[in-house]
């Protein structure tokens, strides 16, 4: 089996056309710590970039001056192009749904009506946290970042959904929501011209309200209507917003960045989005491979450390039988036996770490098959592998490791 086409990481960082890198991937493969090292990588390589973060670890937040909510961009402090790399910046965000959902609304009602929609605990609850608003809050924001044009890359990070196609699939699926059957029946009577049809409907809503307001509670059920008829003027820009998101992430300056973990489940997951981003023609960059496992001295087969393990445990059973067999009464072969029992004690380590040499080939072994059937499915897809640093990664020094390893593409012994 051939090994897979490298990603060309640099390359992809310094091309003056990407405009977009959207690191995607199920819950907690590293799409957040992915993201933030290739910001820090773009920008010390010359790039003026800015990384929309979803749910950075607290202390890596911190460590990039990120850890307050106001939805806005800030600098990062300590990177910056280096050796000759001018103009290199990097801005970063974590994003704010809640302040994006409002953002949304005072930017599209007038200043009463923002007010009443802000009220509305059913928008509250909407904004808090219904499924698919952070997607599609993340997809807004993109959106945003990128009408500002003040960076010339823009690395995403995405929410962290079960599924990494929860990214595509959630905005259009709120966007339907708000523009759907139940909203639109809510707001008929406001909206139907003609008096047979508003007699029409008006028999309905009323049985509707009244069945709803039993189920709902009346009051729940005005906020309800109060919010819908608020949000009028809104509607057909949700999923107008996302559509265009959705046309923004097929253009050709962006480029999607799969993350997975090298076993099989994850790998199999990685296909689907792959197909999936094939099927939507939206341009994927290469797979990462995160946390893959390594070793310095991978010259020693799993086999061999194995041997050597047993032949060293066999060695020193009967270097104690032979020690133990005869009398020991002088001060001479009592020194004998210390030094006899002090070789036993190192072959007894020696071989315990040949056996776990030998468990981390195996680990290795099984992490390349996984990878090796992946590449055998989509042969196109370029991949970097990033092994897995002994502690997590909670500072710029620790993204830079990760940045090195991005571009090297291969793991080095870790
Ligand atoms: N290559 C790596 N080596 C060591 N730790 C890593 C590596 N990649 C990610 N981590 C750690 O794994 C955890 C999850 O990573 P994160 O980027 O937050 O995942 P996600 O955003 O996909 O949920 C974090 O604590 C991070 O520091
Ligand atoms: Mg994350």
């Amino acid at each position: 089996m051939d090994a897979p086409r490298r990603l060309p990481v640099d390359r992809l960082l310094d091309d003056p056309g990407t405009r977009i890198i959207v690191c995607c991937g199920a819950g907690g493969v590293g799409k957040t710590t992915t993201a933030a090292a290739l910001g820090v990588r773009a920008a010390e390589r010359g790039r003026k970039v800015v990384v929309l973060t979803i749910d950075p670890a607290r202390r890596l937040a911190q460590s990039m001056g990120i850890d307050s909510l106001d939805n806005t961009p800030r600098r990062v402090k300590g990177v910056q192009g280096v050796d000759g790399a001018d103009g290199g910046e990097l801005h970063a965000m974590m994003l704010d749904m809640k302040r994006t959902f409002d953002e949304i609304v005072e930017g599209h009602a007038d200043a009463e009506r923002a007010e009443a929609i802000l009220a509305n605990p059913f928008y509250q609850s909407l904004s808090a946290g219904f499924a698919g608003t952070q997607e599609y809050m993340a997809m807004e924001k993109l959106g945003q970042l990128r009408a500002r044009d003040d960076w010339d890359l823009i690395v995403v990070d995405t929410p962290p959904s079960r599924s990494a196609l929860d990214f595509l699939d959630a905005p259009k699926r709120l966007g339907s929501f708000l523009d759907g059957k139940f909203i639109r029946v809510l707001m008929a009577p406001a909206k139907v011209g003609g008096r047979a049809g508003m007699k029409f409907l008006n028999v309905g809503m009323s049985l509707m309200t009244g069945t709803l307001s039993k189920l709902m509670g009346a009051s729940l059920l005005k906020d309800v209507q109060t919010f819908v008829a608020a949000m009028d003027t809104m509607f057909g820009g949700f999923r107008t917003r996302a559509d265009a998101t959705f046309r923004l992430l097929q253009a050709p300056g962006t480029a999607f960045l799969v993350v997975a973990a090298p076993e099989p489940d994850a790998l199999r997951e990685a296909a689907y989005f792959v197909e999936r981003l094939a099927a939507e023609k939206m341009p994927l960059a290469g797979l990462v491979l995160n946390r893959v496992h390594g070793s310095g001295a991978d010259q020693l087969s799993a086999e061999r450390a194995l041997a050597a393990a047993e032949n060293l445990e066999e060695g020193g059973i009967v270097d104690q039988e032979s020690g133990n067999a005869g009398l020991r009464d002088s001060a001479a072969e009592a020194e004998a036996a210390d030094a006899d029992a002090a070789g036993a004690d190192v072959d007894e380590i020696t071989a315990g770490l040949l056996r776990l040499h030998a468990e981390r080939m195996q680990v290795i072994a099984r992490e390349q098959r996984t990878r090796d059937r992946f590449t055998s499915l989509h042969p196109e897809v370029a991949v970097a592998e990033v092994a897995a640093l002994p502690g997590d990664v909670h500072d710029l020094a620790g993204l830079r490791a990760i940045g090195e390893r991005l571009a090297a593409g291969v793991p080095a012994g870790a």
